[in-house]
């Protein structure tokens, strides 16, 4: 049992090692900041999910320890990273222009570095993209190598040319990378890595390895260390949450996990993303329901409402199973919100079929959904089918499930008129300074008159209005003096 824990993990000396390149860096960055009398900056750009914005936050983690100061401006800055996405064609487009938009910055100053990592960058045929047609890029690393950023930045310094380093890497865990986190309020936590399912359009089985679990001891010390640190709302991410431990050959499964967090003291919630509905069990739920931080929120991902069109994307449930999920969860927790991605144009999905979905959002009454246009990843089976559905009908679609969702949403939030919700406040919004923006347990957003004192703060809000995509009411009992 010891043994399978440690086989997934990265050695104790590669750690070593790579504190080691963090040292040498730091020393050469310091010498610099001597010289020029400011520290280097770098600046990370992050496209993706949840996942990047984790694997970012150790980016910029390390580049702090090597001495460098985050910055949001990109053309003061001697070390650029763009972490990549490539879930659907769009991200890889939008990483490739802003690798592009960067091509002049080089040209000002010879000495910057500009590094791509992250999933596109996984892909044999877009690390030849970047060999052949951005010789300007200097560092590319792919998602099994996040850890080793120290070691190869060190060797770009060293050898003077560029690092490419595409060799087959195996998938680990890395424990003990320098994390900087954006946000002191709310924190991503990585339970596991990678996924085991194959979804037949999906990319991410490609360019993020095989699932690997987290030993749970790591995972219950960096959430105390943040509820410790005044943490309010700690996301557990995974592409499959529900198959944590299954790779480490125990009993001890996502429930007990979840279980045994709840029980860490302190006023925080717990959310999690993302939940396969193939795995969700009676077990998980009941945990939820008689917990007392776990947030009352289920992301469960249905992608279709059809029986053929789930089978085709190798979902491996069919809708009245995911239903069922549903049901139950309503049944123990009434006030649960749930949320869920859609796909519309799968190739092959008809008329009728793309009407059964319509029917599911219908029945499912899900608070919010993520819609996306099928898009074809290179590699995956979906890619492959000779049907693919024209762009301009996947667009009708799309609007026809986004104008169905939006009247769900609409009466979603204004059942909860009326009601007091308790909410965590981030802070006043973007436009207008009195007004204040928080979450509720269930992730929705809630707009209301706010004090700089309430920020990261839990309130109580009457909620007065609703509409499709955000809820608005005031303070109760705000306690004067
Ligand atoms: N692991 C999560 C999802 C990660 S990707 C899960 O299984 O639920 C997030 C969402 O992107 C997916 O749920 C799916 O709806 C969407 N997606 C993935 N691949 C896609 C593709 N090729 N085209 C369009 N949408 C896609
Ligand atoms: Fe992709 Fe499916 Fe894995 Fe989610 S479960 S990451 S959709 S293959
Ligand atoms: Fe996430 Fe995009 Fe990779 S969605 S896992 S960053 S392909």
């Amino acid at each position: 049992m010891e043994k399978m824990k440690k086989n997934n993990q990265v050695s104790l000396e590669e750690m070593e090692n790579q504190r080691q390149f963090i040292w040498q860096i730091r020393a050469k960055n310091e010498k610099a900041a001597l010289e020029s009398g400011s520290r280097p900056k770098a600046y990370i750009l992050t496209l993706g999910c949840q996942q990047n914005e984790a694997d970012s936050e150790k980016l910029s983690g390390m580049a702090e320890a090597m001495g460098y100061e985050i910055t949001q401006a990109p053309e003061q800055s001697s070390l650029i990273m763009v972490n990549t996405c490539a879930i659907r064609e769009h991200a890889e487009k939008r990483a490739l222009s802003m690798i592009g938009q960067f091509k002049h910055l080089k040209a000002n100053n010879p000495d910057l570095v500009i590094g791509v990592c992250g999933c596109m960058v996984v892909q044999e045929h877009r690390i030849q993209d970047i060999k052949r047609r951005y010789s300007y890029v200097d560092l590319l690393f792919g998602t099994a190598s996040i850890h080793r950023f120290p070691e190869l930045l060190w060797k770009k310094f060293q050898a003077g040319k560029r690092v490419l380093c595409s060799e087959e890497e195996e998938y680990l865990v890395a424990e003990g990378v320098p994390v900087r986190r954006e946000n002191k309020l709310r924190a991503w936590v990585s339970v596991m890595y990678g996924c085991n399912n194959f979804c037949s359009y999906c990319i991410v089985p490609y360019v993020r390895g095989r699932e690997r679990s987290r030993i749970k001891e790591a995972i219950l010390e960096e959430v105390k260390q943040l509820v410790a640190e005044g943490y309010k709302d700690i996301t557990l991410l995974g592409q499959n949450v529900n198959s944590y431990g299954k790779d480490l050959g125990e009993s001890y499964d996502f429930a007990d996990l979840l279980a045994e967090i709840d029980e860490i003291p302190g006023e925080y919630w717990i959310h999690f993303m993302t939940s396969h509905p193939k795995d969700a069990t009676r077990k998980l739920i009941d945990v939820m329901a008689s917990s007392q931080h776990i947030a009352r929120h289920f992301h469960l991902p249905m992608q279709s409402g059809s029986d053929r069109v789930l089978n085709a994307m190798n979902r491996r449930y069919t809708f009245e199973k995911y239903i069922g999920i549903l049901d139950y969860i309503r049944e123990k927790m009434p006030d649960a919100v749930i949320t869920s991605d859609i796909i519309v144009g799968f190739p092959g999905e008809t008329e009728e079929e793309f009407e059964e979905t319509l029917a599911a959002l219908r029945r499912a009454r899900f608070d919010m959904i993520f819609s996306f246009i099928y898009s074809p990843r290179k590699g995956t089976p979906a890619a492959e089918l000779y049907c693919q559905i024209a762009p301009n009908e996947q667009s009708r679609r799309y609007d026809a499930l986004l104008m169905t969702q939006n009247e769900i949403s609409l009466a979603s939030n204004e059942c909860l008129e009326g009601k007091t919700l308790r909410v965590l406040c981030d802070g006043p919004s973007k436009n207008r300074e009195e007004v204040y923006s928080g979450r509720t347990e269930g992730g929705k957003i809630v707009f209301f008159e706010g004090k700089p004192e309430h920020i990261g703060e839990f309130l109580e809000i009457d909620i007065e209005r609703g509409d499709t995509f955000a809820l608005y009411g005031r303070i109760k009992n705000i306690s004067e003096g």
